[in-house]
């Protein structure tokens, strides 16, 4: 079921698109932009196709999924589609009870708290991914030259659903676990990162050109629990694709990564094995590149390209504060040795649409400076 060569062909096609050209650091003909949550609730073609559709059965519908993929590249002429998937659709496909409860999130039928739910957990079959490669060979199909990120949830964000059965704020269960039963924490976390490694690879052998890997909610860690507790299975989902990756090489796909609220170890996110890093609104793109230099990887390596990190909450402001921040993000991004334009989080689901396509003209009628060497 795994053809590499397919990869090739579709990074191939894509390779010379503005993000992955920026993704590279080179220099694009234009910035690159897409939004997280760019599908979703903010399109009204969206919520009519999605009418008397359950969130993660409409992940298993390959055309549906083509569909909803391609309606914000269409309308915002953005530089990428996202799959249209969710983080936890490897866990409904590994045969766990989990549902998308409109307005809540992730709920699961039996939390993960023991060493016995850890070793009861259902390995996920490659043949349950078929539906995933139809539907990603599909929407590359409908795309063209136009590159598709791929993405899966890391392992600390999904243990964070699977622990709580349900979203929360502090994440304490998953935390309390790795503090007080390390041998269950790290069997949980090696669980997650294998399917989300699957899940990843499911993807890019399918056509996807980029990948990222949400770590949603790594910002409720301390660096030094980041770094003792989760980097290296974070590590793991990314090794699954590594022979796949590497933004250098003709079809080598770029691996993004990002959290919300991890200004202070973004180093650690970059040394899991990305290519670039994903920065919310907290700090400005030149510090966080800043902070990229000031603390080079085991590899040597320091800055990478960056992707964010427009304020959500300021969709809706006056235009003319809106204009500012994102002429202000754009500027701010040209310390990186790249800068693909996205969000600092999803958009926001009563985002009126028409407000993400200006932004989107915006961004591409600004210059796109040289880079320093
Ligand atoms: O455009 C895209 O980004 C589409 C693909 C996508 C979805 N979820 C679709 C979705 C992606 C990349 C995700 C990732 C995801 N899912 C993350 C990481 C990114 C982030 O937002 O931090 C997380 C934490 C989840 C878990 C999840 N799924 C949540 C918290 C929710 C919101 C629940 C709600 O109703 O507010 C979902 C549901 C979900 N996933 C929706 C979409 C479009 C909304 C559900 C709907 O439209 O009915």
């Amino acid at each position: 079921a795994d053809h590499p060569l397919r990869t090739t062909e579709s990074a191939r096609s894509t390779a010379d698109s503005a993000l992955i050209t920026a993704l590279r650091g080179a220099r694009p003909e234009r910035h690159p932009v897409w939004f997280m949550r760019q599908a979703g609730r903010s399109l009204p073609e969206y919520k009519k196709v999605r009418e008397g559709i359950g969130m993660l059965d409409s992940c298993l519908m390959p055309d549906l999924v083509r569909e909803i993929t391609m309606q914000p590249v269409r309308r915002h002429d953005v530089d990428a589609g996202i799959f249209f998937s969710d983080i936890v659709v490897p866990l409904r496909l590994a045969g766990i009870g989990v549902e998308i409860v409109p307005g809540v999130g992730p709920v699961l039928d039996h939390p993960v708290r023991t060493a016995a739910d850890v070793a009861a957990l259902p390995e996920l079959e490659d043949s349950a991914l078929d539906v995933i490669r139809e539907a990603v060979s599909l929407t590359v199909g409908e795309l063209g030259s136009r590159p598709l990120i791929g993405f899966a949830g890391a392992p600390f964000t999904l243990a964070a659903y699977m622990v709580e059965g349900r979203p929360s704020r502090d994440h304490f269960g998953p935390r309390r676990m790795m503090h007080a039963d390390p041998e269950t924490w790290n069997a949980l976390a090696s669980w997650a990162a294998r399917v989300s490694g699957q899940f990843l690879r499911a993807q890019i052998v399918s056509g996807a050109s980029a990948a990222q890997l949400f770590d949603s909610w790594a910002g409720s860690l301390s660096a030094a629990d980041y770094r003792a507790h989760v980097q290296r299975h974070s590590a793991a989902a990314f090794e699954a694709v590594a022979d796949l990756a590497g933004p250098g090489v003709v079809g080598g796909v770029p691996l993004l990564h990002f959290g919300i609220g991890t200004g202070d170890f973004l180093h650690h996110l970059r040394d899991a094995g990305a290519s670039a890093v994903g920065v919310d609104h907290r700090l400005t793109l030149a510090e966080a590149h800043r902070r990229l230099c000031a603390n080079p990887g085991p590899d040597g390596r320091g800055a990478v390209p960056l992707q964010g990190n427009i304020d959500p909450a300021l969709l809706g402001a006056p235009w003319e504060v809106l204009e500012a921040h994102v002429r202000e993000v754009v500027a701010s991004g040209a310390a990186a040795p790249g800068h693909v334009v996205n969000l600092a989080h999803g958009v926001p689901p009563e985002t009126d649409p028409t407000e993400l396509t200006r932004v989107v003209e915006l961004i591409h009628s600004i210059d796109v400076p040289e880079r320093p060497a």
